[in-house]
């Protein structure tokens, strides 16, 4: 049996990971490690079976027994070790969530039921870094990577709602903050019907604009309200949220030479989980809307073709009917007035899930069977 590492294991993609994996039976596949950078020598995760006391992180000796290594443990981790254990010899499989080494020549991103070919062909070629996509990229080609697969896609512009876990635990709970202080300064007047509506939008635009009001980790209020801007700038006012659009898009697609345009803006909006994806992509030509909902439906076994009507698109096609579940849904699929190759699609999918976690198990299966 192959020997896995894991880092990072405890933070919220690493249980994500960690359960996903239970729930699988992926554990009695491999010999597990557990690292940790802080808590060396306790107890390691209830994984159904032994799994030895924690070691340490940063310990290369350590690491290089491994013949396979997750990390969940965020770029710095990955920054600080990755390279050390590369010089020292180490051969061993690097697969990892985070960004740092995503777009490396030797590194492949990972999204096995859209780019599997790209894959095997690098580990044909002996690639040995395997890397989760950004979760938006990700959960944008689960739902339309038949439409690139099928070379239907001329262009594609994505406005995205994205929702507070891709900030993060603590803009997680942030939120829930916001939304109760938010409730808090409205509560006498809500629950006295004669009330005026105009009082409680003041009282809550007050507190949303209150200086104590916590937003230590999103920086502003998020709750009552949204933040049209994700990550740093990279250049010319496109944030990097939007840069990795089109550079993971591409990679992921193995289009090195010949990219497909891909660019929005992306948003943060008070969803718990759930990344929203607003899409219009222009078709090379003309194809029929059963066509183009038959070969999204056909990509993979998660995606779901919500019908364009109002009662299945308001109860399906939400955070809150996806959230914790694997199914990518896809609806609002119709031919804008622009044009008949001009195509709207909204998608909806867990962050947590395909978007950071499912990936990397899935390539863990792919090393060990
Ligand atoms: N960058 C993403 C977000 C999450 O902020 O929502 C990680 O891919």
């Amino acid at each position: 049996m192959k020997q896995v590492g894991f880092v990072g294991w405890r933070g919220m993609v690493g249980s994500v990971l960690m359960q996903r994996m239970r729930e699988e039976n992926d554990f009695s596949l491999i010999e597990s490690v557990f690292f940790s950078t802080s808590q060396v020598g306790e107890k390691g995760p209830d994984i159904g079976r032994e799994a030895g006391l924690l070691k340490d992180a940063y310990d290369i000796a350590a690491l290089r027994e491994m013949d396979i290594i997750i990390s969940c443990q965020g770029g710095d981790y990955t920054g600080d070790v990755f390279k050390k254990l590369r010089e020292s010899g180490w051969q061993g499989y690097w697969i990892d969530a985070a960004s740092t080494l995503r777009m490396s020549d030797d590194a492949i991103i990972i999204l096995d039921p859209v780019n599997r070919s790209v894959i095997d062909d690098a580990l044909n070629k002996g690639v040995k870094n395997y890397i989760g996509g950004n979760c938006t990229v990700s959960l944008m080609l689960m739902a339309v990577g038949g439409l690139f697969d099928q070379d239907m896609v001329e262009w594609a512009s994505i406005m995205t709602y994205q929702a507070a876990s891709g900030a993060g635990a603590q803009n997680m709970r942030e939120l829930l903050q916001q939304m109760g202080e938010t409730h808090d300064v409205a509560k006498d007047l809500l629950e006295d019907p004669a009330s005026n509506i105009l009082d409680i939008d003041r009282k809550v635009a007050e507190k949303l604009r209150d200086k104590e009001f916590p937003a230590q980790n999103f920086g502003v209020p998020l709750a009552g309200s949204l933040i049209p801007w994700i990550d740093r700038e990279v250049a010319h006012g496109q944030s990097r949220e939007e840069w990795k659009g089109q550079a993971e898009t591409n990679k992921i697609l193995g289009h090195g030479d010949d990219p497909v345009p891909v660019d929005g803006i992306c948003v943060r909006v008070g969803a718990m989980r759930c990344h929203s994806q607003a899409l219009t992509i222009k078709l090379k030509k003309d194809i029929p809307l059963e066509k183009i909902e038959e070969i999204i439906a056909a990509s993979n076994k998660w995606v779901h073709v919500i019908p364009n009507e109002r009662e299945a698109t308001t109860r399906e096609l939400t955070p809150v009917a996806v959230t914790g579940k694997l199914d990518i849904h896809v609806g609002r699929i119709r031919k804008l007035n622009m044009g008949s190759e001009y195509l709207s699609v909204f998608t909806v999918g867990d962050q947590l899930l395909w978007g950071a976690a499912e990936p990397l198990r899935r390539m863990l299966r792919i090393l060990v069977e």
